[in-house]
């Protein structure tokens, strides 16, 4: 799903560009080209916007220059997400030129932040939010004649619950789950609440349905997705019984053993000992936490408001990793957040060091309107800092995924098969429960989809490579 590139676009942009293409009814007329950026919600969401506008006749295609309506789904955790949305969008104009009654919509946490501002542009037709994708079709009709729409009313209840996801750029074999919408944490740096609203928790047995229907189709994994999975929490209406995160992750679980389950993304603050224990009791739930940290020091982590400092994280981290054997935790950092200091700085490396990540996802940080650190604090570290700042972190966390990743040379893997290798289709390649991606040779008896055994034989700082034992 994601690869650690370096540099500071890399968990939520480097799909960018990336084109969905569904085979559709293909005697349906109207064609829709969406693109997404973002995070794996927004990915699923565009999932749900391709199976909301398959209702109304809309086929999806990979070709802009072909489409009657083209829909980006945005991004807007860094002004560097936005900018290249904005270069897009210059580039479907240029495609509506050539043909006037091509529809342009912008949906996501773009159109939740900037709201009006982009129909002012003329840059767009419609500007739908994240909780407003029902009201697509009835917007795209009355933007095909002539009335440019907006609806980015953000729900406390909207959950598409019972819209079956659209997969789209599906390698058949995992899939996600979008198991809550919205953040009530207000970490001081960040967007997300203020262009996904408040947090709320899906049913579990529409979850649970979601994760059959996959499993009975062929998927052999799922990725539960949330801001905060650790928050998940779902009152029964029939009986009131509650269901935590930790007992959602057993019951997707106890779907098969030939089924696994990933999910992200975990809060430090959240995590409980029973979701940890839960996810060493289940051998099909990956032996990999995403968790993370943004900073090492814990002043910074204060002025950040993530409710936990140094101490409570490593706390968090000893305890999984003395209860789940092997497990490979990950991390998203910030470098440069407002006051940070060479030593804060230090702080950050050596927890880098400490924890000995498998991977991380790096940045440096970009001040967003409304935040509370916008209000409130001096974006004044310097933009070459925060530069250098970043360098060094990269630098250390690729030392870093380079020994966790050498440190697996002459083991042996489960891996499941996702599917060939980019770059040969004489090579599969797959995961480790761990996340790590495995390259190794075909052996003519195994396929997309099956379960094998790999012995690794070299590393990277990215990738493992191998071959098939079984
Ligand atoms: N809910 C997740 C994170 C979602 S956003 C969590 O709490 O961990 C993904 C990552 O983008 C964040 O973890 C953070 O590292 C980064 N990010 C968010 N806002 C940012 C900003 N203003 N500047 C730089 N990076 C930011
Ligand atoms: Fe943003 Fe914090 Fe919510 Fe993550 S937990 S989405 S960083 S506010
Ligand atoms: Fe970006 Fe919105 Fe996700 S700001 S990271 S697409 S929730």
């Amino acid at each position: 799903m994601f690869e650690n590139k370096g540099g500071e676009k890399i968990v939520d942009e480097h799909r960018q560009g990336e084109i969905f293409e569904v085979i559709g009814n293909t005697s349906k007329a109207r064609r829709v080209y969406i693109e997404s950026y973002g995070c794996q919600m927004n990915f699923n969401d565009s999932e749900i916007v391709a199976a909301i506008l398959d209702q109304h006749g809309y086929q999806p295609t990979g070709d802009l220059e072909k489409s009657d309506l083209i829909l980006v789904n945005t991004c807007s955790i860094r002004d560097n997400a936005e900018q290249n949305i904005r270069k897009r969008l210059t580039i479907y104009n240029k495609a509506k030129k050539s043909n006037p009654s091509v529809v342009v919509g912008v949906l996501g946490c773009m159109a939740e932040r900037l709201k009006d501002e982009l129909l002012a542009e003329k840059m767009v037709d419609i500007v739908v939010g994240p909780d407003a994708y029902r009201s697509l079709p009835q917007l795209i009709e009355q933007a095909q004649h002539g009335n440019k729409g907006i609806n980015v009313l953000l729900s406390k209840e909207e959950l598409y619950d019972d819209i079956q996801p659209v997969r789209i750029d599906s390698n058949g074999v995992s899939a996600f789950i979008t198991i809550m919408r919205g953040c009530n944490n207000m970490c001081s740096f960040c967007v997300v609440p203020f262009t996904r609203g408040r947090e709320r928790s899906r049913s579990s047995y529409s979850i649970i349905a979601e994760a059959i229907e996959l499993f009975e189709k062929g998927y052999r994994e799922v990725t539960l997705l949330g801001q905060n999975v650790d928050s998940y929490f779902w009152t029964n209406p029939e009986d009131n019984s509650v269901v935590s995160f930790a007992r959602l992750l057993s019951l997707v679980a106890d779907i098969s053993p030939m089924l696994r389950v990933r999910f992200a993304t975990s809060h430090p603050k959240d995590i409980t000992d029973e979701v940890i224990n839960t996810i060493a009791k289940y051998p099909n739930i990956c032996k990999y936490i995403h968790l993370p940290v943004q900073s090492g020091s814990t002043r910074l982590l204060d002025l950040m408001k993530r409710t936990y400092d140094q101490e409570w994280y490593l706390e968090r981290i000893n305890k999984i990793y003395s209860v789940i054997p092997g497990v490979a935790i990950s991390s998203d950092i910030i470098a440069g957040f407002c006051t940070e200091t060479e030593e804060d700085h230090q702080e950050t490396l050596k927890i880098i060091r400490e924890v000995k990540y498998s991977m991380s996802y790096m940045f440096y940080y970009s001040e967003r309107p409304r935040t509370y650190a916008e209000r409130n604090l001096k974006d004044d570290v310097p933009i070459e800092v925060k530069k250098r700042r970043l360098n060094e972190i990269i630098q250390l966390q690729n030392e870093v995924s380079l020994q966790h990743n050498l440190a697996d040379v002459g083991k042996t893997f489960e891996v499941l098969i996702e599917g060939d290798s980019k770059k040969s289709n004489e090579f599969h390649k797959g995961r480790t429960t761990q996340n790590k991606m495995v390259i190794f040779p075909k052996n003519g008896s195994f396929s997309k989809g099956d379960y094998v055994f790999v012995e690794i034989t070299d590393a990277n700082s990215a990738t493992l490579k191998g071959h098939i034992v079984n």
